[in-house]
């Protein structure tokens, strides 16, 4: 066997969680060239092929799988060094990845900001992505902190409530049930909606309170992030569901309004999440003190 690289283990543990150089790619910011020219040059090493390719799409060998165990165990090592490192230097250097739903980013980053400035010799790493791609991180133990809408069930997790998250009906200012109060629902049920795609963490939460009603609503257009779906309902395509986090800026500008709906807000709380046993690192629990003092005045 010839020199391998951490850097290599680290692509092929990746390659390996997405089944994919694309997305493998875009997560450890590389090209997918050189994530392809770095699996190649990690066969040619290890003298061992690790792929099989099917057209676009690809899965492990199976020495690639047996692999995983070493590879798996290297990584995990290798985090625990750098959040051991990170305490011996304090608070004041040192790493802090979190990740968080497109949702949450709407407030995240305003705090986080205000987080490095007291902190700035520490690396933030803020990866904002859907419910699915996090949820494969929490598998993997990847990010130091999740901030999400709902920690999944069935992963030993560690979870805890930050804030509140209430979800409102939004709608174009000058529509026509703005001034109405307590709208039913089977009322809201006949206008059409702009909604959050599948896998969104909004999206289920709102599936799960219609089904508890026994209502439907008629989607007639998905979008993947909030921003478009806000654009989309001020153009008048018609209603939005969002968290009141999301608005807080189209609300005083009047280019959106929230309509009262019976049964809305659907009331929501944001998590601070990670992964049982996985060592905290001072900067991690500072950050969630950081994070827990800040959002009590937007409670
Ligand atoms: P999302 O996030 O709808 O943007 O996925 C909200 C959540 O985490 O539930």
């Amino acid at each position: 066997m010839h020199r391998i690289t951490l850097r290599q283990i680290h692509i092929f543990e990746t390659v390996a969680r997405y089944q994919s150089h694309t997305k493998a790619a875009a997560v450890i910011h590389m090209t997918q060239p050189a994530v392809s020219m770095q699996m190649k040059q990690l066969e040619d090493s290890l003298g061992i092929k690790l792929l099989e390719r099917h057209g676009k799409s690809i899965t492990l060998t199976r020495e690639a799988e047996a692999l995983r165990q070493y590879t798996g165990n290297i990584m995990q090592s290798y985090r625990a060094l750098e959040s051991y490192v990170d305490d011996l230097k304090g608070h004041e250097q040192g790493n802090l990845v979190i990740s968080a739903t497109t949702t949450a980013n709407h407030f995240i980053s305003r705090i986080l900001s205000r987080f490095s400035r007291l902190h700035p010799n520490v690396n933030l790493s803020l990866d904002v992505t859907n419910r699915k791609t996090i949820l494969t991180q929490l598998e993997y133990n990847e990010p130091d902190q999740v901030i999400m809408g709902e920690p999944p069930e069935g992963m030993d997790l560690d979870s805890e409530i930050f804030m509140n998250n209430p979800l409102v009906i939004i709608a174009h200012p000058d529509h026509p049930l703005r001034n109405q109060k307590n709208i039913s629902l089977n009322k809201i049920s006949k206008e059409k909606f702009v909604s959050r795609e599948p896998g969104s963490g909004t999206r289920i939460a709102i599936e799960r309170h219609l089904k508890k009603y026994n209502v439907n609503c008629n989607s007639g257009l998905e979008m993947t992030s909030n921003e478009s779906l806000k654009q989309a309902v001020a153009a008048g395509f018609g209603l939005g569901i969002v968290s009141q986090h999301t608005i807080e800026l189209e609300l005083k500008s009047n280019y959106l309004c929230i309509l009262d709906v019976e049964s809305f807000p659907i009331l929501r709380h944001w998590h601070l999440v990670t992964r049982k046993g996985k060592p905290v690192s001072l900067i991690a629990s500072a950050f969630r003190d950081f994070l827990l003092e800040e959002c009590k005045q937007l409670n």
